[in-house]
C-alpha cells in the first residue's frame, strides 16, 4: 500500500482506525492467540514505573497499556492515554469502568479517575517538558508519519530517567521463518480481519505497514538518534514483535 504524501497516510490511519474500533479488540486477540496482553504486560514491567508515577501511553487506541499499568500498579498518580482517533478511546471510556470494578477492585474506586484520555497528534504532544515517568507506545510507530519526530516528541515529554518503551511489529527478516510469517499477515489475516471487522483494507494495511517499518536494530539506532540511552530490545512471538526500551 502506498501514499501519495504524508498527510495522506496521516488521514488514511486515522479514518482506518475510526472504521474499525468496534472490531480492534477482538481481532487483537484473534490475530495474536491472546498473546497480545502479554506483551503489554512486559512492557509497562519493563517501564519500571515508580508507586506514584505517572505514565503517557501514546496512541492508547483502546487503552489495553493504560489499563495495564493500573493492574500492576494500584498506586499510579496519573496515566493519560493519548490518541488522535476519538473512535478507538470511546471504545476504551465504555470499558473503564467495568474493568474498573472488576479487575482493580478493591482499589477501583479510588483509580478510576486518575486515567485521563487525550485527543492528541503523536507528532506534536500538547504535554509539557519532562512531565512523565515513562512513556509507552503500543503498535504506535509503523503509522507515523516521521518516526524521528515521534521518538523526538516522546523523550522531550519524558522526564529525566525515565523511560520510553515502544512495542511494535518489526519489518519481518528475510529469515525461512520470517516468509512464513508474511505468508500469514498477508493472506489470513486480511481474510479474517475482512470477516471480523468488514474492513478488508485495514488488515491488508497491517502487513503492507510491517512491509515498510523499520527492522528492530534500525529502529534501536533510531532511538539513539534522539539521546534515548542504554537501548534496547527484546524479541517475541517468533521474531515478529520487539519491545524497544530506552533512557532518557
Ligand atoms: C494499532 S493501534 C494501537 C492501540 C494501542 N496502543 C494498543 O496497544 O492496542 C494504533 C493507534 O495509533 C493511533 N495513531 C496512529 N497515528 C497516530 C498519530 N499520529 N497520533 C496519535 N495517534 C495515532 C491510532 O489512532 C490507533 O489508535
Amino acid at each position: 500500500m502506498t501514499f501519495s504524501s504524508e498527510a495522506d497516510k496521516y488521514q488514511y490511519v486515522n479514518q482506518m482506525f475510526a472504521r474499525i474500533a468496534h472490531r480492534y479488540d477482538l481481532m487483537n486477540r484473534i490475530m495474536t492467540a491472546g498473546q497480545d496482553q502479554y506483551w503489554r504486560k512486559l512492557l509497562i514491567e519493563a517501564a519500571q514505573l515508580p508507586p506514584n508515577g505517572r505514565l503517557l501511553d501514546v496512541a492508547t487506541g483502546t487503552g489495553d497499556i493504560a489499563f495495564e499499568a493500573f493492574r500492576q500498579n494500584h498506586q499510579l498518580s496519573h496515566v493519560i492515554g493519548a490518541d488522535y482517533t476519538l473512535p478507538m478511546m470511546h471504545v476504551g471510556q465504555n470499558r473503564w469502568p467495568d474493568y474498573v470494578s472488576k479487575t482493580l477492585a478493591p482499589n477501583g474506586q479510588a483509580i478510576k479517575n486518575r486515567l485521563s484520555w487525550s485527543g492528541a497528534d503523536a507528532l506534536h504532544l500538547p504535554f509539557p517538558d519532562n512531565s512523565f515517568d515513562a512513556v509507552a507506545s503500543g503498535f504506535l510507530m509503523r503509522n507515523v508519519t516521521n518516526v524521528r519526530h515521534a521518538l523526538a516528541e516522546q523523550v522531550r515529554v519524558c522526564k529525566s530517567g525515565g523511560r520510553v518503551l515502544i512495542l511494535e511489529i518489526p519489518r519481518p527478516a528475510d529469515t525461512l521463518f520470517g516468509n512464513l510469517f508474511r505468508l500469514y499477515f498477508h493472506n489470513v489475516v486480511p481474510l479474517v480481519g475482512g470477516i471480523i471487522s468488514g474492513q478488508q483494507d485495514a488488515y491488508s494495511y497491517l502487513p503492507a505497514s510491517a512491509d515498510a517499518f523499520l527492522s528492530p536494530a534500525e529502529l534501536k539506532a533510531e532511538m539513539e538518534a534522539v539521546s534515548l540511552r542504554e537501548v534496547n530490545y527484546r524479541l517475541l512471538m517468533f521474531n515478529t514483535v520487539a519491545l524497544h526500551v530506552g533512557v532518557k
